[in-house]
């Protein structure tokens, strides 16, 4: 059944740079369909890391000796490299954070807490994972503002109709994901940020499921905030991006405070940096952003278009074979996806299918995923997610399709 694909992409060369595909788990060759949850890195950004370690480690922006200045250029250079990758206009729309989480936290606080106030409506989608649903229902906490949700359908898809119904004087901030982590849905973030700004309504999109599988375009979107994380693109843990349009960051107020991001400081008053250092307190995760800058590379290489368009090929064989499955059922059917499918089996927990997929080598994400929401919609308190990075092959989809059908066999 396994057929070449027909876009011209070399993955068992990419496969080549990514030294743990190579191992074996449980006895089987390892599968990882797991890279919504954190994806693999290649050794050239393994490599970097080790670089950075062995013979460039200092901190940055403290020091006039060499270590310090190169450790400094290397880092700022990051932040250019991202401006590119996404398109926006100026280095210092970027921040470094931890991840997607602490970048949507930060908005909350920085822009939530000084323009938004009691009775105005924050937008999210019914889609959201936690990280974009928390952080604003502990902002309607404090602040008594109140959180409006835009529903969705029983594949998956928002339903844009109710969105414009639920846009009104009162909306102050709409927060949405570009593709959801536990159905796959992507969803017409151009369109919710248009709509969005006939009234003058800031919006963030949350792209951590997006960055790592097409080619983002923060300026094409207008997006106010974007934010993504490191490790869910070939980077490690432990660094993330937020961006912001400069006039947004600009009127921000910090959330942390500390180091780097003052200018001046005394026991009466602290004058505060220049964004993005404004947002970005203490020493700041240097050897993760160095390393994010060559995943970055790694990945422009490739080319997204091409890692797009090769994922997209592979989703809709998976979607195809495991679909076909009888007792199958795939959770999230919306026509536009990318890199997810989750599914449950007839009389089978999810748990039990991750853990006996496992015993095949094969990785999956079972439970959740921190989307207990769109479970509820979806009427499953649970699923098993197969998620896909351009590595994957049709080979896997097919050992997949087997490791389910040991799943019913021993549940039969
Ligand atoms: N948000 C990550 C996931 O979807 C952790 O698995």
């Amino acid at each position: 059944m396994t057929t070449a694909l027909q876009t011209p992409f070399d993955v068992a060369a990419i496969r080549r740079d990514f030294p743990i595909l190579g191992r074996q788990v449980n006895g089987s060759p390892l599968i990882f369909l797991d890279s919504a949850a954190s994806s693999q890195m290649p050794q050239v950004v393994i490599d970097r890391l080790v670089q950075y370690q062995t013979h460039e480690h200092a901190n940055v922006h403290r020091g006039v000796h060499t270590l310090s200045q190169e450790a400094t250029t290397a880092y700022e250079g990051v932040r250019r490299k991202v401006r590119e990758l996404i398109g926006a206009k100026e280095d210092r729309e970027i921040v470094f954070t931890r991840g997607t989480t602490e970048a949507i936290n930060l908005v909350a606080h920085g822009y939530g807490r000084s323009f938004l106030g009691a009775g105005d409506e924050i937008i999210l989608s019914a889609l959201e994972h936690h990280a974009n649903i928390v952080p604003w229902q502990m902002l309607c906490e404090d602040k008594g503002c109140v959180i409006r949700v835009i529903p969705m359908d029983d594949r998956g898809v928002l339903d844009m109709d109710a969105y414009r119904e639920l846009l009104n004087e009162r909306t102050k901030f709409v927060s949405v994901t570009h593709v959801s982590n536990a159905l796959g849905t992507v969803n017409p973030v151009g369109e919710i940020i248009r709509l969005a700004h006939e009234r003058g309504v800031p919006v963030l999109v949350d792209g951590a499921q997006a960055a790592p599988h097409m080619r983002v375009n923060v300026q094409e979107l207008d997006a106010d905030f974007y934010t993504f994380s490191g490790h869910k693109m070939c980077g490690p843990t432990g660094i993330g991006i937020l961006y912001g349009k400069a006039e947004l960051l600009e009127k921000m107020k910090p959330w942390q405070g500390g180091g780097d991001m003052i200018l001046s400081v005394s026991f009466e008053k602290t004058t505060y940096n220049a964004i993005p250092h404004k947002f970005e307190a203490g020493t700041p995760p240097i050897a993760a952003a160095i390393a994010l800058g060559a995943a970055i590379d790694y990945l422009q290489a490739i080319g997204l278009d091409a890692i797009a368009a090769y994922e997209h090929e592979l989703l809709a064989y998976a979607t195809e074979r495991v679909g076909a499955i009888p007792g199958v059922t795939i959770i999230g059917t919306a026509p536009e996806k990318a890199a997810v499918l989750s599914f449950v089996i007839d009389g089978v927990h999810p748990h039990d299918i991750g853990t006996i997929l496992d015993q095949e080598g094969i990785a999956v994400r079972a439970g959740h995923h921190c989307a207990q929401p769109v479970m509820k919609r979806m009427g499953v308190p649970a699923t098993a997610r197969a998620s896909f990075a351009f590595y994957n092959t049709r080979a896997e989809v097919d050992a997949l399709v087997a490791g389910i059908s040991t799943v019913k066999e021993i549940f039969g």
